[in-house]
């Protein structure tokens, strides 16, 4: 089977340092122990409102990474100029609402089509891999694919919480979905990406699916790092993956 990537999402450092307007701890730093653990790439998503990662946060990740950086960002203008300035290795671009808690769901990549085809090709001209993130659905997979999109990253957020709700019926249905989605999305030539509430507990299911090559996992990690350390907390998430792709 192909190697699964692992991109670490450290929003939510930048949480905890904004909870008191602190100058710590820093996601730089985090973002450079995640890659000495083994993360193949870094993820930060800079939000309208600014709640975690800050402009200043991507300005340093961006000059001082050694390894990839995903910038997750809403598909406006400004954030656009931001993206167009750091050149990152790659964009996810993801629906953004300022009341929500967290991403909800995809993008819809179908129904907003005229308004996202500028800035894939904007962001492409620059050399920036474009990733649309979108429910595991065979329109919004053939919309990305339409935008010229190389890449599509499947929200697992309705998956993670049917897990959380013991509702066997419904994650049965989810990862079906999952898996048909990675297959009609790598047959169209889109490279597949997954991610959001994923944990040790959910993971094996979607890290098996093998047409799916990176994962991008943010709260799970930065929570457990509490308990045992970013490093050891990332390395047993590899692990795991590992022993799904066996
Ligand atoms: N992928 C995308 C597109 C996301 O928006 C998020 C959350 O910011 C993640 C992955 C990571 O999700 P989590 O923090 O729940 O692991």
């Amino acid at each position: 089977m192909t190697s699964l990537r692992l991109g670490v999402n450290i929003d939510h450092v930048a949480t905890i340092r904004n909870a008191r307007g602190a100058p710590y701890p820093d996601p730089l730093r985090a973002g450079m122990l995640a890659a000495k653990a083994g993360a193949d790439g870094i993820t930060a998503h800079l939000r309208e409102d600014r709640r975690h990662i800050s402009d200043d946060d991507i300005d340093k990740l961006a000059r001082e990474l050694k390894v990839p950086l995903n910038l997750e960002m809403a598909a406006t203008e400004e954030m656009l100029a931001i993206a167009l300035r750091h050149k990152p290795h790659a964009v996810c671009l993801v629906p953004e609402k300022r009341e929500e808690r967290t991403t909800e769901g995809g993008i819809d990549a179908a129904g907003q089509h005229n308004h996202l085809k500028p800035f894939v090709r904007r962001l492409s001209d620059a050399g920036i891999r474009v990733s649309m993130f979108v429910d595991p659905d065979a329109r919004q997979i053939e919309a990305s694919q339409s935008l010229g999109a190389p890449v599509v990253e499947l929200c697992t957020g309705a998956y993670c919480e049917a897990v959380i709700a013991g509702d066997e019926r419904a994650v049965a249905g989810h990862l079906d979905a999952a898996r048909k989605s990675a297959a009609a999305a790598a047959w169209l030539g889109l490279e597949v990406h997954a991610g959001h509430g994923l944990t040790y507990d959910n993971v094996k299911p979607i890290a098996a699916i093998p047409e799916i090559r990176e994962l991008n996992i943010g709260h799970f990690l930065v929570g457990e790092a509490i308990f045992v350390g970013l490093e050891a907390a990332i390395r047993r998430m590899r692990e795991l993956m590992d022993e799904a792709r066996q």
